[in-house]
This record gives C-alpha cells, structure tokens and sequence, in this order.
C-alpha cells in the first residue's frame, strides 16, 4: 500500500469502544500503578481489534495518553512487532509461513497462489477488497507445514489443492474451516500407527 492511501486512510480520531475501556481497565489491574505503561501491548491489541484489524496513528496517540507515556515510544512498540498491523489489512487477513519447514514443504507455492488470487503484492487488498496477504516468519506449527493464518485460525497440512479451495473460499466470503487438510487431529499421525505394541494414532 502506498504512503499517500495508508495516510488517507488514517481516522483522525480514536478512542476506546465503551466494552474495551472496560477491557482496559481490567488489563490496568494487572501492573502496577507507577508502571501501566507496560500495558502498552495489550492496548495496542484492543485496538488492533476494534479498528478492522489495523492500528492507526490516532490509536497510538490514544494510548500514549492514556498511558502517560510518549507517542515514539508506543510507535516503537507497534512498529517493532509484525503481529500489530499498521495500514488496512482484508477482512480475511492471511499471513504465509515462509520460514524453512513451511519453505521446503512447499510455502513458495502457497505464496505464489496468493500472489495470483489476492494481490500480486503483499499488503495489498484483492480486488474483491476482502483480502490481502503477507509472509510471516515461523508460526509455531512446523509439525503441520506449510501453513497459513487467516485471522486468528491455522489452516495447516495444505498443498496447491486446498490452499487453491481455501482461498477461493476467502474471495467468496465463505471461508471454509480452519485445522488440518491432511485430516488429522491436531497433530495426530495420519494413519493408526503403534510404537511397542501400543496405539498411538
Ligand atoms: S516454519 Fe512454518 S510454522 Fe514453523
């Protein structure tokens, strides 16, 4: 996204919905009163969520406020961390594991399908204007690569098929569900194996 359109689309305004104020003074609570800038990540989280999954700049003014704290030091903390977005992200926001296991397994395909049915750039809109996608580092679910994050939910086991199906239902607005497409659960093996004699499947 360019410069000109991430600043276009800053909200010259932010604040708290009335049921995340509340959320923020329950997460207060947690640190002491000489240190609730260390309630920084959290807010910058809430917001995140109230704000289509993407932190303004007015966010982040906010929440220097609130927290008595400068605004380049919560800008520091949202632009350090890839998790917090800083210019609109789709409704159906995908991240691309793209670090070795998920790479050898075959993540450069997921990316280049992503790169044919959303956008050709990363954190750019599809045109269907519900989706974008980036590559992230390691998600933690090597065991299921390659992989993808669609929101908050894995979609794990894939190849070319599925990943092709999962983002054809993205496009769609019908978002197929998330967890293995190898059919296993969690990360159960596949096929009922036995280690001395014992199930283990
Ligand atoms: S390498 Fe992709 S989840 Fe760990």
């Amino acid at each position: 996204m360019s410069l000109k359109k991430v600043h276009d689309e800053q909200p010259k305004e932010f604040k708290f919905s009335n049921e995340n104020s509340k959320k923020a003074e329950e997460i207060l609570k947690k640190y002491p009163e000489n240190n609730k800038k260390s309630a920084v990540m959290p807010f910058l989280y809430l917001a995140q969520r109230q704000n289509n999954n993407w932190i303004p700049l007015a966010a982040m003014k906010y929440i220097a406020n609130f927290l008595s704290m400068p605004y380049i030091s919560v800008y520091e903390v949202a632009t350090f961390y890839t998790m917090y977005n800083l210019a609109p992200v789709g409704k159906h926001f995908i991240q691309v594991c793209t670090t070795t296991p998920c790479l050898i397994r075959g993540a450069d395909k997921i990316v280049k399908l992503c790169k044919e049915k959303i956008s050709p750039k990363q954190n750019e809109l599809s045109k269907s204007g519900n989706c974008s996608w980036m590559e992230v580092e390691c998600l933690g679910a090597c065991v299921s690569a390659p992989m993808i994050q669609i929101n908050d939910d894995y979609y794990e086991d894939l190849d070319e098929k599925s990943t092709k199906n999962i983002l054809d239902s993205l496009i769609e607005d019908k978002p197929l569900k998330p967890g293995s497409y190898r059919g296993r659960a969690n990360t159960s093996p596949e096929k009922k194996q036995t280690i001395n004699g014992e199930n283990h499947a």
